[in-house]
């Protein structure tokens, strides 16, 4: 498992990579608690002033595991709704430079993250109807404060995937570069920002943060609980079955 979470500090800034490239880097739960191990540690080191997540050349992230979504008990404390927490709640500034796809969380954990850079061929998508499953992440509120209640809907209730120009002019993406410059530009990025003085660093991130953080805390409590809920009933059995069954899910029954 320890290689599925890279985490390294080079220059004051710690790059976590996640790193399951066979399954497309999709999250398990002890992959959710590495990462957010890893911020919490950037958090309390004075010497880590930034963190940039990447993952694979090809790929950001499949999201969650679907086989552990097919798997998931009811209740309990879920890794990834600490994640969420973690990131949403870093006093650090957060980057993340995407490649490929980002899926589901892959996308609503960008919602969170300070900057974000994008490669020419990032992928967004929010499968979260798609497959039995709601908003999450804060996403049902960030997303219609960023783009709008329609565009917004657009995202969650059809959940067609996006590029990475869509991304940029919904605002979910800072700046797209080619491909094989992003990590470098992103790096370049993250660097400027572990020179700057750090407590007007934190201190400015939580006056940009303060006008949301109470609110986004609420919606991911009442997502959770509704995502939850869609994740042990009949209509994400059929699409996580189907997804194993490489098939196309029925929903005519419901
Ligand atoms: N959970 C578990 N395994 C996943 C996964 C996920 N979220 N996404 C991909 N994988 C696995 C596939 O099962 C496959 O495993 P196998 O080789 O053992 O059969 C492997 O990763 C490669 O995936 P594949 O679908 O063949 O790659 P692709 O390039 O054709 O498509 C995706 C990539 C990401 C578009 C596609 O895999 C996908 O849609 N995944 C599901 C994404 C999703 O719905 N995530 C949950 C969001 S809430």
């Amino acid at each position: 498992m320890a290689d599925q979470v890279l985490v390294e500090v080079k220059d004051r800034v710690m790059w976590i990579r996640i790193n399951r490239p066979e399954k497309k880097n999709a999250l398990t739960g002890a992959m959710y608690t590495a990462m957010s191990d890893a911020i919490a540690q950037a958090c309390n080191d004075a010497a880590v002033r930034a963190v940039l997540i990447t993952g694979t050349q090809d790929c950001f992230t499949a999201g969650n595991d679907l086989v552990d979504f097919a798997n998931a008990k009811p209740g309990g404390p879920a890794p990834a709704v600490t994640f969420l927490q973690t990131i949403s709640t870093a006093p650090k500034p957060v980057i993340a430079a995407v490649s490929g796809v980002a899926v589901g969380i892959g996308t609503t954990m960008l919602l969170h993250c300070d900057l974000v850079y994008a490669g020419a061929t990032a992928k967004f998508h929010l499968p979260f109807v798609n497959l039995g499953l709601c908003a999450e992440g804060g996403s049902s509120l960030l997303l219609p404060a960023m783009l709008g209640q329609r565009r917004a809907a657009e995202l969650l209730l059809l959940g067609d995937p996006f590029g990475p120009e869509a991304a940029k002019e919904f605002g979910i993406v800072n700046q797209v570069f080619p491909d094989a410059d992003l990590w470098a530009s992103a790096g370049a990025k993250a660097q400027q920002l572990a020179e700057k003085p750090p407590a007007a660093m934190r201190a400015t991130k939580a006056l940009l943060k303060s006008h949301t953080s109470a609110a986004v805390a609420e919606t991911m409590l009442r997502e959770g609980q509704q995502f939850g809920a869609l994740l042990q009933g009949p209509e994400a059995k059929e699409a996580m079955m189907a997804f194993m069954e490489r098939r196309k899910p029925d929903f005519s029954k419901f």
